[in-house]
């Protein structure tokens, strides 16, 4: 590593810096966001459902974690097909889940406590039982019709194209009583919205604002770059796949993200420009080249710096580096992350076990060392692993529409484990929505608290460190020379030095160790010592 001949405070002179709002630094730079999947965090009434009160109840537990935003998953009414992507009224809670009053309830405790309360927002469909849409079926003269996407099918009986839904089925079903068919993206049960129609804009708008009212701090906006479809809805060619000559869809085709999403989104910063403190928008957009379109002062603040990358140091590198040009200008950065409700948790994908914890505290330090915000998902703080859960109790579309081809997403959905010995790990009495597996409690909350070598200790550990830290580094990073296998970069006075390998390395490095993944790291006479998947934060100005 490059030497520099400053060498200043030590870092028990590091000071915790309040996360001022200002207009250069608004509260949510640099912060860490808890997704919380609602269905699965907290049971208040042992139903075996995850709920508000249940959130309002662990919300110490969060602040103790240390982050300072939730993004709760949505609450609305709902037939619960897509697990509450699936809208029927966005303007209440599901019972299921508590009332308004509730939802009030968890912004005001939230905001007691210092912590910011995203909700997310569903606007590329609704629910097939939202009353729109149930208006919609009636007769194909209603007007309600022409806020979806109804159409006539093929002369020969097809859809009237070949687009597919997410999940895998054709993107069209067919409305039996007027011959006609109407688009959805993901499920048949959520109809997408058409955005062409001003009413549905509208809309929105007074959607938007409803829960800003309501004290929230933002949204987190499901799709958000799937709004608009293209206007005519030609088929997605077929192309020579140049590798193996065989025809294949064309994956360049661009069946939405058309340029008057944009507008919407200006639209919705001038609404939220009239609120104070600051809100927040953060689309769900994971394709680093789409996002500098939609991450701009007029638009989003945020989308997902998502890495997925096999443990290895140089796919990780080139991960971290897209998305990073992906956030050019002196003060944006990425929103990093590496789990959420749809995909398999990252300690499997790391490896699973052992092997898979460590590499999930090694990465940890790697992503959250860097400028930018980060998004954890419920859980992987006590290093959840993906649960195989029985196909007859699976309940994800996903896994439903392809009749079992594909494994869904319920695994990383499972209950959150929070006492240990009590039946489901503490979540409710009764069994809940989704089984929890033998053992489960043994990742509980309490079983961890007060041991010094958990996952959630180490996790408070490096959330605490990062608080003191956020405010006084720069915006940029370093890579400094590294054997191969090694990534190790400076971000200001931080130094971050992870080890991918399966075997120890030794690097020569200055400064102070402030944390390390692995007991046996160690740091002295300028010589660190990295175990196999391990990795370790130093305070490059400490003597
Ligand atoms: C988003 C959600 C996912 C949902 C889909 C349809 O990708 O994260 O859970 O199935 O949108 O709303
Ligand atoms: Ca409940």
């Amino acid at each position: 590593m490059a030497k520099t001949k400053r060498r200043l405070r030590p870092a028990k002179h590091l000071k915790a810096v309040p996360a001022v709002e200002t207009w250069s630094r608004p509260w949510w730079r640099g912060a860490v966001f808890y997704q919380i999947y609602i269905r699965s965090f907290a049971d208040s009434n042992d139903d075996g459902i995850g709920d508000l009160q249940g959130i309002i109840s662990r919300l110490e537990y969060l602040k103790r974690l240390g982050v300072d935003a939730i993004w709760i998953t949505p609450f609305y009414p709902s037939p619960q097909k897509d697990h509450g992507y699936d809208v029927a009224d966005y303007y209440d809670v599901n019972p299921e889940y508590g009332t308004l009053k509730d939802f009030d309830e968890v912004v005001s405790r939230a905001h007691a406590l210092r912590l910011k309360v995203l909700v997310d927002l569903v606007p590329n469909h609704t629910s097939d039982q939202h009353p729109w849409f149930q208006a919609a079926l009636k007769s194909p003269d209603d007007p309600h019709r022409s806020l979806y996407y109804f159409a006539d099918g093929k002369p020969d009986g097809s859809p009237p194209n070949n687009w597919e839904s997410a999940f895998g089925v054709p993107a069209w079903t067919k409305d039996d009583r007027s011959g006609q068919w109407y688009m959805h993206l993901f499920a048949p049960e959520q109809p997408d919205l058409n955005w062409w129609n001003p009413k549905v804009p509208k809309e929105f708008e007074k959607i938007l604002k409803f829960w800003l009212d309501h004290g929230a701090d933002g949204y987190r906006i499901d799709v958000a770059s799937a709004l608009f479809k293209r206007k005519d809805l030609a088929d997605r060619p077929t192309v020579k796949d140049p590798v193996t000559g065989q025809p294949k869809l064309d994956a360049t085709f661009k069946m939405i993200d058309q340029p008057e999403v944009h507008e919407v989104y200006r639209a919705w910063r001038r609404i939220l420009n009239q609120y104070q403190p600051p809100r927040v928008l953060v689309g769900e957009i994971f394709e680093p080249r789409r996002q500098a379109r939609y991450i701009l002062p007029d638009q989003l603040d945020m989308a997902f710096a998502m890495v997925r990358a096999r443990w290895n140091a140089a796919l990780w590198k080139r991960s971290i580096e897209v998305d990073q040009r992906a956030s050019p200008g002196p003060v944006a950065a990425p929103s990093w992350t590496q789990s959420n409700h749809d995909v398999v948790r990252h300690v499997t994908r790391l490896g699973g076990g052992f092997m898979g914890r460590a590499r999930a505290r090694a990465a940890l330090l790697l992503l959250l060392g860097l400028p930018g915000q980060a998004f954890l998902y419920q859980g992987e703080e006590l290093g959840l692993e993906e649960v195989d859960v029985p196909p007859d109790q699976r309940q994800d579309p996903f896994f439903i529409l392809s009749g079992g081809k594909e494994a869904g997403r319920d695994g990383c959905r499972v209950p959150m484990p929070w006492s240990r010995g009590l039946p489901n790990a503490g979540f409710s009495t009764v069994a809940p929505w989704l089984p929890t597996p033998p053992g489960w409690d043994r990742y509980a909350v309490d079983a961890q608290d007060g041991s010094a070598g958990s996952m959630l200790t180490f996790y408070r550990r490096v959330l605490a460190l990062r608080r003191q830290l956020v405010g006084i580094l720069p915006n940029q990073v370093r890579w400094c020379p590294a054997p191969q296998g090694v990534l190790v970069y400076e971000h200001g006075r931080l130094t971050v030095a992870v080890n991918f390998l399966g075997r120890p390395v030794e690097l020569v490095s200055r400064g102070r160790l402030l944390i390390a993944t692995h007991p046996l790291a160690s740091h002295r006479k300028g010589r660190l010592i990295l175990p196999a998947n391990s990795g370790a934060w130093l305070d490059n100005l400490a003597p």
